[in-house]
C-alpha cells in the first residue's frame, strides 16, 4: 500500500495525500450503490451543485463503513504519525460525516473549504470522461508563491487534505460522456 501513496508538498507545512485504492476497492458495487440511494434520496443544499447526499453515508451504508475505515488507517498511518507525530500518541484520527456525489455535466462544487475538520477525504468510485474535470485546490502556497493546484482524479484514486485549504470543481460543461462518483468525508482529531 505505501509505495501507492504520495504526497504532494507544498509551503508552510501543507500536503495533498494521493492514493488509488483501485485493487483494494469493489468500485462496480459502490457504483450501483450509489445508484441506488440515488434512486431514494433527495439530494441535499450545498456548496455542492449536482445530486448529493449525505452526512452520515459511512453510519448508514456496510460498504461505506468498510472505505472510511479504511481512509481512516491511511490518514493514521500516512498523515498522523508521519506528519503530525507530535500528536501520534495523544490524539486519534476519526471520520466523521460523509457524502455522496453523482455530477452531472453541468453539476460543480463552489469553492470552499472543511476548516475546522483537521483532514477532509474525496475518493473517487468512477470516473469516465472525454473533459478534465479536475479538483481545483485555490489557496496553496509554493516558493512563497499563491498557486492554483489541479489534480485529475481517475477510477480508485483517493486525495486525503488538511480541511483549510480551499478548493472547487468546475462543470465539464456538454461532453458525451461523464461519470463522476464521489465518496467524500471530514476526519476531525478526537
Ligand atoms: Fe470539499
Amino acid at each position: 500500500m505505501e509505495s501507492d501513496i504520495l504526497l504532494h508538498r507544498f509551503d508552510y507545512g501543507d500536503f495533498i495525500l494521493q492514493a488509488n485504492l483501485q485493487s483494494i476497492i469493489d468500485n462496480p458495487s459502490l457504483s450501483n450503490l450509489l445508484d441506488n440511494i440515488k434512486k431514494e434520496k433527495k439530494s441535499i443544499d450545498s456548496n455542492v451543485k449536482s445530486w448529493h447526499y449525505g452526512w452520515h453515508v459511512h453510519k448508514e451504508y456496510e460498504q461505506f463503513k468498510h472505505l472510511s475505515e479504511i481512509i481512516e488507517k491511511i490518514s493514521i498511518e500516512e498523515i498522523l504519525k508521519k506528519e503530525w507525530s507530535t500528536y501520534k500518541d495523544t490524539v486519534k484520527l476519526q471520520f466523521y460525516e460523509s457524502w455522496v456525489i453523482d455530477y452531472t455535466m453541468l453539476g460543480f462544487t463552489q469553492e470552499h473549504r472543511h476548516y475546522p475538520n483537521v483532514l477532509a477525504s474525496s475518493y473517487y468510485i468512477e470516473v469516465v470522461g472525454e473533459v478534465p474535470c479536475p479538483l481545483i485546490f485555490t489557496n496553496l502556497i509554493k516558493e512563497r508563491k499563491n498557486i492554483e493546484f489541479e489534480l485529475q482524479p481517475k477510477t480508485g484514486d483517493l486525495f486525503i487534505f488538511p480541511g483549510h485549504l480551499n478548493h472547487k470543481v468546475k462543470a465539464v460543461g456538454y461532453s458525451k460522456k461523464l461519470v463522476r462518483k464521489v465518496f467524500a468525508g471530514n476526519l476531525i482529531m478526537v
